[in-house]
């Protein structure tokens, strides 16, 4: 992007007769930003202001690399051309903000830096102005910073001056620009909900704020809109969308924040495949003009239960293979202990085949035993698959009928390291689930450059949760259930099946939604299945319940991490590198210092005592 591209070839001429324009900045004013100038503007006279990335004096010449959001111009100070800006150029330090005038120029012979769009060229100082000094910044600015996130974080702005976080924001600006487009013309509208609201349960904690007016009243920050879009359908609006702030107060990760920001959606008498096409065209657009990436569409499908059979997770990275396998029935019958009890215990043991994975060395195996622990699996059983045969700790326990069935399901090759876990079926998931994620990553397996997408389809409504003693809802407790399973759903609730539906990109988990139940007979079935009372499902959901009364049209929706989006479309390695203010993993800004203590007059207005208390 140019500031100045709107700009003609003749304005830009007609700055050379008149380069100042008296009206701001004592009369200065910027005619070319620092990414414009190249060669074919030799000759012409330019007002350039930006920040002094370096400054490096050379037999006489001082040199200037000046720098604005746009890019880098270098700036060449002769005392041949000007005495006294050589003179006062002599003083400038790195983040100096200042104003040059001066005249474009090739650069000599052997100085061109192919590495710099303008690297070309230069700008022979006339004049110049210094606009603000700076004190010597923490860190250098520039994009291999080498600065601790911390103190990064704690002076934003400058982090914010690197190029590569300036165009991570300018991308996501992109992405929202373009998302109003699509579904502006798509007879979507763009509706503002609450910000101080009530509880929106999605599954995480909310950040509640005092209401000074009714003491002891607490709003919720919304963990989404997902109430109100549903409300805004009974109201009869058919295509609502909003680029809105949510809000939950969870465990944070490189891909979690506890503000961050949803395309949030909303459809009437609609099918989830009308959502698929139009997330699908929506997709295609943004990767399109935006990163020039031509996808294939359809996405492919996977229905949940493939995916925790294959990658131990619904949120599996399709870009690599390694897939795991089931084998409890083989080794149930084997003379390995561990994999018996774990199969009398109810548990499962699944394989990992890693083709070629005998060059691994002990230790490296041992540091993939530890990291499975941290996923709960008690251990990891491997096998090398060597020419002389199966070299293991546990092969002797594997009689020959148990091994040769494992060579014909798991396609067993000379070369191969196979991987053992025995356990809870979570466990196995988790644990194989993410060694799988960490071999692909080890072994070079995954193309950065590959985008793949999966709908992830056919959810469980619920899952029992061992922590809550209850069944709890696998997304919301507003998804409609498959309707031929409802009448399961007093007597087994766990096998039923709900119409929600996760966008995968890469393993990350960018979009989710669901067909939304509009009958208050099965929303209050599904409430109860739940082991949500009437009373408390009034108390919370009153609204709701009593909305869907009047005239609910069947309707359903979605809703993206547009952060997440934004960070696999820049390569990043986290949403804080999206994120212009973000948060620390405490939930700090470093930069403002929130959250901080209250006011004692505030808290008494609010009729709040800080105390700490301890939990029962
Ligand atoms: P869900 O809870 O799946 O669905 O959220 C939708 C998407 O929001 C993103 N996301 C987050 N991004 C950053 N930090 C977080 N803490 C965070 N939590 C979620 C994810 C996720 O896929 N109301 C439903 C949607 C619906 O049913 O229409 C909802 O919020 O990319």
């Amino acid at each position: 992007m140019n500031l100045f591209e709107s700009r003609t070839e003749n304005e830009l001429t007609d700055a050379q007769e008149r380069p100042v324009a008296f009206d701001q900045l004592g009369g200065w004013r910027k005619t070319a930003d620092c990414s414009s100038l190249r060669a074919r503007n030799v000759g012409l006279e330019a007002v350039l202001m930006g920040w002094v990335q370096r400054r490096r004096d050379h037999g006489g010449l001082i040199f200037v690399d000046l720098r604005d959001r746009e890019g880098i111009t270098q700036v060449v100070f002769d005392p041949q051309i000007s005495q006294e800006a050589h003179e006062r150029a002599g003083g400038l330090r790195s983040e100096y903000v200042i104003a040059v005038a001066g005249k474009t120029r090739f650069r000599p012979e052997g100085m061109v830096n192919p590495k710099l769009p303008t690297g070309e060229i230069e700008v022979a100082v006339t004049e110049l102005r210094i606009l603000n000094s700076s004190k010597t910044p923490p860190f250098q600015v520039e994009d291999d910073v080498e600065a601790s996130e911390n103190i990064r974080l704690k002076y934003r702005y400058l982090d914010l001056r690197r190029p590569k976080l300036f165009h991570n924001l300018l991308l996501r600006h992109k992405v929202a620009q373009l998302t109003r487009d699509c579904f502006n013309g798509l007879g979507f509208i763009e509706v503002e909900t609450p910000v101080l609201t009530r509880s929106t349960p999605e599954g995480a904690r909310d950040y509640l704020v005092p209401s000074r007016v009714n003491p002891g009243k607490f709003f919720a920050l919304p963990q989404s809109p997902q109430l109100f879009k549903q409300i805004l359908m009974i109201a009869g609006f058919e295509r609502y969308y909003q680029i809105v702030k949510c809000f939950r107060d969870e465990d944070l990760r490189a891909d979690r924040q506890p503000e961050f920001t949803q395309l949030d959606l909303e459809m009437s008498f609609i099918r989830e495949e009308d959502i698929f096409d139009l997330i699908e065209g929506w997709i295609d657009r943004i990767f399109r003009e935006l990163k020039g990436v031509s996808l294939s569409f359809p996405f492919p499908r996977m229905t949940y239960s493939e995916a925790m059979d294959r990658y131990g997770t619904d949120r599996p990275d399709t870009r690599f293979g390694l897939p795991l396998t089931e084998v409890t029935d083989i080794v149930a019958e084997s003379d390995l202990r561990v994999f018996r009890q774990a199969v009398e215990r109810g548990g499962i043991v699944k394989a990992l085949r890693v083709s070629g994975g005998k060059d691994l060395s002990r230790k490296e195996l041992d540091d993939l035993i530890d990291f499975v622990k941290i996923f709960g699996a008690q251990g990891m059983a491997w096998i090398k698959i060597q020419p002389e045969g199966w070299q293991s700790p546990i092969a002797k326990f594997l009689q020959q009928g148990v091994q040769q069935a494992l060579e014909q399901r798991l396609g067993i090759e000379t070369g191969d390291v196979i991987f053992f876990v025995a356990d809870q079926r979570k466990v196995v998931n988790d644990s194989l689930g993410n060694l799988r994620v960490r071999l692909g990553q080890q072994l070079g397996l995954i193309d950065p450059d590959e985008f793949n997408f999966v709908w992830i389809t056919d959810f469980p409504l619920v899952e029992w949760d061992h922590e809550e003693k209850r069944y709890t809802s696998v997304h919301h407790p507003f998804t409609s259930p498959v309707e031929s399973d409802m009448a399961l759903i007093e007597t087994e609730p766990e096998k039923v099946k709900s119409r929600a539906y996760d966008l995968v990109l890469n393993g990350i988990e960018i979009g989710g939604g669901s067909i939304r139940i509009h009958q208050p007979e099965v929303q209050r079935r599904v409430f109860d299945a739940l082991g949500i009372s009437a009373e408390e499902a009034q108390e919370k959901f009153g609204f709701l319940l009593e909305a869907l009364q009047f005239g609910a049209p069947p309707h359903g929706g979605v809703a993206f991490g547009l952060d997440r989006l934004v960070m696999l479309m820049c390569g990043a390695g986290s949403i804080r590198d999206v994120i212009a203010f973000p948060k620390t993993q405490k939930a700090t800004c470093l930069m403002t210092s929130a959250p901080s203590e209250a006011d004692v007059n505030q808290l008494l207005e609010l009729c709040l005592k800080v105390e700490s208390y301890s939990r029962k």
